[in-house]
């Protein structure tokens, strides 16, 4: 019996490899192995010759298998160890190739418009962009029969059978952000609210997906001119020049009251555009009073409460800023497209070092 442990406990030591290993307790203590064997001859024995050799033999097998175990975890622990050694990263290097990443257009004019709004007090809100419609449609003052949902052209999401609830729905603008925003802020209220919108639409100028940012403020004594001011100092801002005239054109969007969208002053010279001269103009957004009805909608008294909302798409102004002809590329991660157009990833766009650097 001496000498099986110490074959057994030397071979173990000296495995290579967990096969190795294995193959040592099937021939130990496997259901053929030695050690089994010899148990097995435990019933020839005299009950006396029994009493010694069982107890030695299942401390033998207890003693081989604890060996086992012990080198198995061994031999794994060497084998972290080893991997550690070979696929160890020095995270800490700087990057040696800066060209490799750079920040999409989307999300460079996302936090320019988000620095410039921040500056005059407004905070940044989020909403799901699965939403009911009560919050993307009826809230907004938009019912059931409005020509504004068939417009949308809205994707519906899949409802299981027999699921009579009304369907969600992926929104289709920003809005519904004011709702939720007012629902758990109250007024007064200062935000923007920038994110992914949804609509069944496909050319040059559209894709199924894209992004807005919506503003409101609401307070006691805000009024149009509040709205037109804030307007004019975002697009100087954004589009980087001291001067731009805007022209506030009525309209109509059933969540506003009066409603406007807003064109700005701009040239065409030899197919460069250029904000704030010339005498064309273009529009860029929708905005208006916030409708009596929206602001009820979400726990805030019209009667008290009053303020502008606006809806301008992101990526529609990232095209006009950076002179991106085809909206389609935003997203193709065609990698030439992203250098071409991408940002350094490391200049935060800000009002005092610049917006776009
Ligand atoms: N939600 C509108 C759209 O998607 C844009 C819009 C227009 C938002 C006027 C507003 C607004 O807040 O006042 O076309």
């Amino acid at each position: 019996m001496q000498e099986l442990r110490d074959k057994y406990i030397t071979a173990i030591a000296d495995a290579a490899d967990e096969a190795a290993l294995e193959n040592l307790r099937v021939t130990a203590v496997g259901k053929k192995g030695e050690i089994s064997l010899k148990m097995r001859e435990l019933g020839k024995m005299t009950p006396e010759e029994r009493q010694v050799a069982g107890p030695a033999l299942n401390a033998l097998k207890d003693e081989i298998n604890s060996a086992l175990s012990a080198k198995k975890a061994a031999l794994a622990d060497a084998a972290l160890e080893e991997r550690l050694r070979s696929e160890w990263l020095d995270v800490t290097l700087p990057a040696r190739d800066m060209r490799r990443g750079s920040i999409h257009p989307i999300s460079q004019v996302t936090e320019e418009v988000s620095a410039i709004f921040a500056d005059m007090g407004f905070s940044v809100a989020e909403g799901p962009q699965i939403d009911s419609d009560w919050y993307v449609f009826d809230a907004l003052n938009i019912p059931g029969h409005h020509p504004a949902r068939a417009e949308m052209d809205t994707f519906y999401m899949n409802r299981a059978e027999g699921d009579n609830r009304p369907p969600h729905i992926l929104r289709t603008h920003t809005s519904p952000v004011q709702i939720r925003s007012m629902e758990a802020q109250g007024a007064p209220i200062r935000i923007i609210a920038p994110g992914r919108v949804y609509r069944a639409d496909y050319d040059q100028t559209h894709t199924p997906m894209f992004h807005q940012v919506e503003g409101l403020a609401i307070d006691k004594d805000i009024s149009m001119a509040n709205l037109k001011w804030c307007l004019e100092e975002f697009v100087k801002a954004f589009f980087e020049v001291d001067h731009v005239e805007l022209r506030f054109r009525a309209s109509h969007f059933p969540f506003t009251e009066p409603s406007a969208e807003v064109d700005i002053q701009c040239s065409w010279e030899g197919g460069v555009l250029k904000v704030g001269e010339g005498d064309d103009w273009l529009e860029i957004l929708g905005s208006g009073m916030v409708h009596p009805k929206v602001l009820q909608n979400s726990g805030v008294d019209p009667e008290v409460y009053q303020g502008f909302a606006f809806g301008v798409g992101i990526d529609r102004i990232a095209m006009l800023k950076y002179g991106i002809p085809d909206l389609r590329a935003f997203f193709d991660s065609d990698l030439r497209w992203l250098r071409h157009y991408g940002f350094a990833s490391l200049d935060q766009p800000t009002l005092h070092g610049g917006l776009s650097r």
